[in-house]
């Protein structure tokens, strides 16, 4: 089977096939990415000699590429990751979000539709942000209606309803996932767990926007990665599945874990890591909770995730500490400039 993977070289793609080329030499795997700001090729180099993968430079929003490497590819399943994924770049400037998720993914579908072969799946990579933000009880199920907050999940949502629409009208065999906040090795460090880690190593504030009350809930990545592969073999054709962690925390409560394994990992004391923690200004639209019933995934598929939020964040961590030419890597002037941008007007509340 060829199974073409857009977005690999992002933070999940390129953890999907790290864990899945060398695990199926059976199915060759085509990686195309833009190489937009948050990929990196070093995150491939475990499977770049692998005979069956290959990479190719390719924007989405790029019609003619888009369907030339249909045809000249004629992949039977798609593995659509590739989108911009920043909420807080989504909000400063929202076009490139647009543009790469919903005219991306709309450029693929059409690809898909109008290729002279048959491909037989079309699996589409979401968040649990399309659903908007939850109160203090209840849990998103698949059902559940949409209501995005940001650009980001507007775009995300827009997408989403792409593929249902060409589900319905013209018959496209497609699955959904709708995932939980991931952390894990190769995530860029705009998010919230890698900015956390290399700040509290480098004596640093740590940002906390607003109070840090607002929850996520967290699957490693490795989980993610399963659950997207298990939907392609187990999963019913035209259905949605919901991924999550069971493993909701408040932003604060996650980032003294993180000062708590960093002093441990380094022999530092955690306290003086902890008085690093500074409120800033919050995020606009900010959601206050999401929260996934992952139940269908494990009952109709067999899923569960396997990493424990302690275990997973200590593996994180000890990647982040363990590959310093990584992160030195992607912190490129244009990295530096976002943090000063998205950081300047921040006011400290514990001065
Ligand atoms: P990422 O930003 O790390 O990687 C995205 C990749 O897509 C990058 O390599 C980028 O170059 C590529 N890309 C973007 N626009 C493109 C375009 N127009 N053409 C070709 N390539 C393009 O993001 P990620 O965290 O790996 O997320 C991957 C997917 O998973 C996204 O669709 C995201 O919405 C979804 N998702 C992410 C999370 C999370 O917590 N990170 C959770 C649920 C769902
Ligand atoms: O829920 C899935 C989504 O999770 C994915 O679809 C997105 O692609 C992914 O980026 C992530 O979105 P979030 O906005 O939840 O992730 P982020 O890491 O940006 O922020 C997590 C929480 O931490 C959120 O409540 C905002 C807060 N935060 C974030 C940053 C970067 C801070 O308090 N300080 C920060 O500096």
């Amino acid at each position: 089977m060829k199974i073409l993977v857009t977005g690999g070289a992002g933070f999940i793609g390129s953890n999907f096939l790290n864990l899945l080329v060398p695990r199926h030499p059976e199915h060759q795997f085509l990686n195309i990415d833009k190489l937009g700001y948050a990929s990196n090729l070093h995150n491939l180099s475990a499977i770049e000699g692998c005979s069956n993968y290959h990479f190719a430079r390719l924007d989405l929003t790029d019609v003619d590429g888009v369907n030339d490497c249909f045809e000249r590819e004629a992949p039977d399943v798609v593995v659509h990751f590739a989108a911009e994924s920043h909420v807080d770049r989504s909000i400063k400037s929202p076009t490139g979000f647009i543009q790469s998720n919903i005219v991306g993914t709309f450029n693929l579908l059409e690809a898909f539709r109008n290729a002279s072969h048959t491909p037989s799946r079309f699996h589409h990579v979401s968040t649990d942000e399309v659903y908007g933000s939850l109160g203090p009880e209840g849990r998103f199920v698949e059902d559940s209606p949409y209501d995005p907050s940001s650009p980001y999940s507007a775009s995300k949502a827009a997408s989403d309803h792409l593929v249902r629409a060409w589900g319905r009208t013209y018959g496209l065999p497609f699955t959904i996932t709708n995932c939980s906040n991931n952390y894990g090795p190769f995530q860029f460090p705009e998010k919230l767990i890698p900015l956390m880690i290399l700040n509290a190593t480098e004596h640093v504030a740590l940002p906390v926007y607003g109070q840090g009350l607002n929850v996520r809930d967290w699957l490693y990545v490795d989980d993610h990665c399963e659950a997207i592969w298990t939907v392609l073999e187990k999963g019913q054709l035209g259905e949605t599945y919901n991924v999550g962690g069971d493993s909701e925390k408040k932003n604060l409560e996650v980032i003294h874990e993180i000062c708590d394994i960093v002093a441990d990992l380094r022999g530092e004391d955690p306290e003086s890591l902890r008085q690093l923690i500074t409120s800033v200004t919050d995020r606009p639209g900010h959601d206050l909770r999401y929260a996934i019933d992952a139940t269908k995934l494990e009952r109709d598929c067999a899923w569960r995730p396997r990493e424990s939020f302690h275990s997973g964040l200590e593996k994180t961590v000890r990647w982040y500490l363990d590959n310093p030419a990584w992160v030195e890597s992607v912190r490129t002037g244009a990295y530096r400039d976002w943090l000063a941008t998205q950081y300047a007007t921040d006011r400290s509340t514990h001065d």
